[in-house]
């Protein structure tokens, strides 16, 4: 089977240019010249005449089906990874839980029997250890070879995620020594905690107080812990879902000496913020996440570290709960509501809209930041993340102008809210390929779930 998007404008993280793009099963074969005569013919001509033809976008941080906060989070890989083809993702990274006294070995199979059949786009796994001992620093090394090569770890949640300095410590020497990438949860949830109680203490149980009573120097003293310890160890480090200018210093800091520490960033923490969270009533639920929402005017400060790669990429942290059954657990104590935010489908839109229609970065910088950052990170790079032969034909035909509304109504994530609820976004795709199969044509699902592969990662590589 051979297709050729033809007429389209190919952006990727470092050109711009006028391309015919021709894919062959799933790769990308050839890139010509615009009318060239290739002696090539096409079973499917897709006319991308004034559109731009970008990678697929990559989303190195989903939490789908995930057991949380007393509930599990409500899209599940079909679901998910569909919602997620709607708004232009064909790759995603979810994380594999190890249970309390359970094995790693474990949290992965349990993982592979919730994606394979369901999953409609390609995926690779993370997993969070929760327990790391001389069992499980064993085992990051089968994972390794089975294409699993990065492991996040939590400085918060203290009783259900948290590992203390010594086992993270550990599990980086041992990163170091495998090729893999610890991720990090880098917020002091030991002393959180305490805030928390004391806040409770006082009533203030409104979802609000949930950023009030995590202050942005609880997640600047976790960066800057989790940086410098990943220093002793010899490892690179990857700070997941940074929120505030404070802890991103750290981030620039230890960057400016040259360490391989890295850092995402995720679209509440640039278009959300403290205002959400105190919006009348219990709407507040809605945006819960942890890192919590931050006063509007740190978001300048984030968008900067965008601009200048500071923070290489933007995910989702996609923690979906619906606020009937889910997020109203929480209606008496904002510590009982479940953390997370609905994000996989509406991250292009509005890195495109608010990110490139905004000035605040290129279409190669967003292209770079959504899709070629994270699959070179997370050892995808070149097979995900670029417009190049030899690559898969995860492939965008975008059109820049076209308007979406961002609703509940319009979006297919299984949640019964949208953050982002009646903004109208400019920039959507008008087909969406994976592995060279159109899987979303004009906003239209085209496929079928379970088609997705999962991805054997290589081992860390800047
Ligand atoms: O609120 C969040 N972020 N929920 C998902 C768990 C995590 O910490 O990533
Ligand atoms: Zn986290
Ligand atoms: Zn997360």
């Amino acid at each position: 089977m051979r297709t050729v998007i033809k007429n389209g404008t190919v952006v990727t993280a470092i050109d711009t240019y006028a391309g015919d793009v021709w894919i062959e099963n799933d790769k990308i074969v050839a890139i010509t010249a615009p009318g060239a005569s290739t002696g090539m013919t096409a079973d499917k001509v897709i006319d991308a005449a004034g559109k731009l033809v970008m990678p697929g976008g990559i989303d190195a941080h989903t939490h789908l089906d995930m057991p949380f906060g007393g509930t599990t989070s409500s899209d599940d890989f079909e679901t998910g990874t569909i919602a997620a083809a709607h708004g232009g993702t064909t790759t995603l990274v979810d994380f594999a839980i190890q249970t309390k006294g359970g094995s790693l070995r474990q949290a992965v199979d349990t993982w592979h029997g919730k994606a394979e059949g369901k999953s409609a786009i390609d995926y690779g796994f993370h997993t969070i250890i929760t327990d790391v001992n001389p069992g499980t620093l064993e085992e990051m090394g089968g994972l390794v070879k089975e294409g699993i090569t990065s492991f996040k770890l939590f400085m918060a949640y203290p009783g259900v995620l948290y590992v203390d300095d010594g086992q993270i410590f550990r599990a980086m020497q041992r990163a170091r020594d495998l090729g893999g990438l610890i991720c990090m949860h880098a917020e002091n949830g030991i002393a959180l905690d305490v805030l928390i109680e004391q806040a409770l203490a006082r009533g203030e149980t409104a979802p609000k107080y949930h950023s009030l009573s995590r202050p942005q120097i609880a997640e600047a003293e976790g960066t800057h812990r989790a940086l410098a310890l990943a220093e002793m160890a010899g490892a690179p480090v990857y700070i997941v879902h940074l929120s505030a200018p404070r802890a991103l210093e750290k981030v620039v800091e230890a960057r400016d000496r040259g360490l391989p520490a890295f850092a995402e960033t995720c679209p509440q923490y640039l278009f959300c913020s403290l205002d959400d969270l105190a919006r009348e009533g219990f709407e507040g639920a809605k945006y819960v996440c942890t890192p919590p929402l931050r006063p509007r005017e740190m978001q300048a400060d984030i968008w900067r570290g965008l601009k200048t790669n500071d923070l290489q990429v933007v995910s989702t942290d996609h923690c979906p709960f619906c606020m009937k059954g889910q997020k109203d657990l929480g209606r008496e104590s904002f510590a009982k509501i479940p953390n997370g935010m609905p994000g996989v489908e509406t991250r292009m839109y509005l890195m495109w809209d608010g990110g490139v229609r905004a000035g605040h970065i290129s279409p190669n910088r967003f292209v770079e930041i959504t899709s070629t950052a994270p699959a070179k990170i997370f050892g995808m790079f070149p097979q995900k993340g670029t417009i190049a032969p030899g690559s898969d034909a995860d492939i965008l035909v975008w059109d820049p102008d076209k308007e979406h509304v961002l609703s509940v109504e319009t979006l297919h994530m299984r949640v019964d809210y949208s953050p982002f609820e009646g903004r109208v976004v400019r920039g959507a795709p008008t087909h969406v390929l994976s592995r060279g199969e159109v899987v979303v044509e004009q906003g239209k699902f085209a496929s079928k779930k379970g088609r997705g592969k999962f991805l054997r990662r290589s081992t860390f590589g800047l």
